[in-house]
C-alpha cells in the first residue's frame, strides 16, 4: 500500500504531437517499467473549460489513447482508464470539498492565469474553481505517491499534499490513538521497535527527512503487521493520527525543449506542430517548407545555425558528427538548406515509424482500444473503492 505508485492524467486534447511525445509520453513509457503506473484521460477536467462544446470530447479521448499506445505505453505494464468511468473520483472530490478552504483554491496560480488566458470563456464557475481539488481526488483516491507533471502543475500537487495532510489531521484521530500506536510499536519486536523509536524521535525533534524515509522503509520491510497497525505506525512517525490519504510528490518532468516548425516551443496554439502519427509525406513537406536563416537568400550565402529553427531540430535528432556537418556546412555555404533538412526528415520519420505501426492495429480494430480501457477502468475502480471505503468510514458514513 505504501509502495511507489505513479499516477498521471492528461486532458483529452485530441491527436498529440511530438512535443507531447518528447515531453511526457517518453517519460511515461520509462516509468511503466520502474513503477506501478496509472494513466488516465481527464475528461471531466476538459469539461471545466470546454463545457460549452462537448461534441469532440469522445473522439479526442480515443485519438489520445491510441497515441499513448502508439508511443509505447503498454497496457500490460500500466493501467489506462478514463476519469469519468471511475465515478469514485467524483465522490472523493465531493467529500474533500467539505474540508477545503475556498482561499486555498482561489490562491492556486492557474485559477487566475487561465481565467485571463481564456478570457473569451466564462470560467467564473464552481467547476473551474474546483479544478485543482478534482485533481487532488484523482491522485489521492489511488494513494499515488508519485505524480509526473510539468512545472505548471506543481501547485496542484502541492495543494493535494495540503488537502491530504488536513484530511488526515481532521479524520485520522481515532480515540486512543496513542495507546494503539504504542501497542503496535511493541509488535515490531524489540530490535525494530528501538530503531523505529529512534527514527521517530529524530524526525519529530529535528524534522530529519532521512529519518522519516528510514522509518517508512522499516515499516515496509516488516511483514507481520495488520493493515491498521501499519497505517497507525506510518501516522505515528509524524506525530499525528492515522494516515488515511497519502501525500504525493511531484515527479517533475523536465520541460520539453521540443522546438516547433518555427523555432518556438511546439504547441497547438502556435500552429507549428508535427503530430505523433503524421504521415511521412506530410512530415517531409512541413520540414522542407520550414523557414531557415533569412541571411541565406542564395545557395552561396553563408548562414548561422543559431538563427535557424532547423538547427533546433538537429539538436534534438542529430549526433555530434552530424551537428558538426551542419555547423561547418552552413557557415561556409558548403551545404544547401534542403540538404541540411534531409537528416531531420529521416530521423523524424524513423522515430515515428514504430508508432504508426503500433497505431495501425488499433485503428483497424477499435474494439481493442475499448477493451484495454474497459479493463483499466475496472482495475482502477477496485483500487478507488478501497480508498473510498476508508474515507467514508472515517467521515462517519460507514453504515456497516
Ligand atoms: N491538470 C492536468 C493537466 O492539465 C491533468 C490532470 C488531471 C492530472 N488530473 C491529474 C495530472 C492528476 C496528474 C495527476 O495536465
Ligand atoms: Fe538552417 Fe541548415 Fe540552412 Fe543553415 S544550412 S540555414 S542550419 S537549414
Amino acid at each position: 500500500m505504501f509502495a511507489n505508485r505513479v499516477l498521471s492524467g492528461m486532458r483529452p486534447t485530441g491527436a498529440l504531437h511530438l512535443g507531447h511525445y518528447h515531453g511526457v509520453l517518453k517519460n511515461w513509457v520509462r516509468l511503466q517499467h520502474e513503477f506501478e503506473c496509472l494513466f488516465f484521460v481527464a475528461d471531466w477536467h476538459a469539461l471545466t473549460t470546454h463545457y460549452d462544446d462537448p461534441s469532440h470530447i469522445e473522439q479526442h479521448v480515443w485519438d489520445m489513447v491510441i497515441d499513448w499506445l502508439a508511443a509505447g505505453v503498454d497496457p500490460a505494464q500500466a493501467t489506462l482508464f478514463i476519469q469519468s468511468r471511475v465515478p469514485e473520483h467524483a465522490e472523493l472530490h465531493l467529500l474533500l470539498s467539505m474540508i477545503t478552504p475556498l482561499g486555498w483554491l482561489e490562491r492556486v496560480p492557474t485559477y487566475k492565469d487561465q481565467q485571463e488566458k481564456l478570457a473569451e470563456k466564462d470560467l467564473a464557475t464552481y467547476g473551474f474553481l474546483g479544478y485543482p481539488l478534482l485533481q487532488s481526488a484523482d491522485i489521492l483516491i489511488y494513494r499515488a505517491n508519485r505524480v509526473p507533471v510539468g512545472e505548471d502543475q506543481v501547485p496542484h500537487v502541492e495543494i493535494t499534499r495540503e488537502i491530504a495532510r488536513r484530511f488526515n489531521h481532521v479524520f485520522g484521530r481515532e480515540p486512543g490513538f496513542e495507546e494503539k500506536a504504542e501497542a503496535a510499536v511493541k509488535k515490531l519486536g524489540s530490535r525494530r521497535a528501538k530503531v523505529y523509536r529512534q527514527h521517530r524521535k529524530n524526525y519529530m525533534e529535528r524534522g530529519d527527512a532521512e529519518a522519516l524515509a528510514a522509518a517508512r522503509a522499516l515499516l515496509n520491510e516488516t511483514q507481520n503487521l495488520t493493515m491498521g497497525d501499519r497505517e497507525r505506525l506510518f501516522g505515528y512517525i509524524e506525530g499525528g493520527g492515522k494516515v488515511i490519504l497519502t501525500e504525493p510528490q511531484a515527479l517533475l518532468t523536465e520541460a520539453s525543449k521540443m522546438p516547433g516548425l518555427d523555432g518556438q516551443k511546439m504547441s497547438k496554439s502556435y500552429n507549428n506542430t508535427i503530430s505523433l502519427r503524421e504521415d511521412a509525406d506530410s512530415v517531409a513537406k512541413k520540414i522542407k517548407t520550414m523557414p531557415t536563416d533569412p541571411a541565406r537568400v542564395k545557395r552561396t550565402d553563408p548562414g548561422d545555425p543559431e538563427k535557424c529553427p532547423v538547427w533546433q531540430l538537429h539538436l534534438v535528432y542529430s549526433d555530434d558528427e552530424k551537428k558538426q556537418w551542419v555547423q561547418q556546412g552552413c557557415r561556409s555555404a558548403g551545404i544547401g538548406c534542403l540538404e541540411c533538412k534531409q537528416p531531420v526528415i529521416d530521423a523524424i520519420i524513423a522515430e515515428q515509424q514504430p508508432m504508426r505501426e503500433r497505431a495501425q492495429r488499433y485503428l483497424d480494430d477499435p474494439t481493442l482500444v475499448k477493451n484495454i480501457v474497459a479493463d483499466g477502468c475496472e482495475k482502477a475502480r477496485k483500487m478507488a473503492q478501497e480508498t473510498l471505503r476508508d474515507v467514508r468510514e472515517v467521515m462517519g458514513l460507514g453504515y456497516s
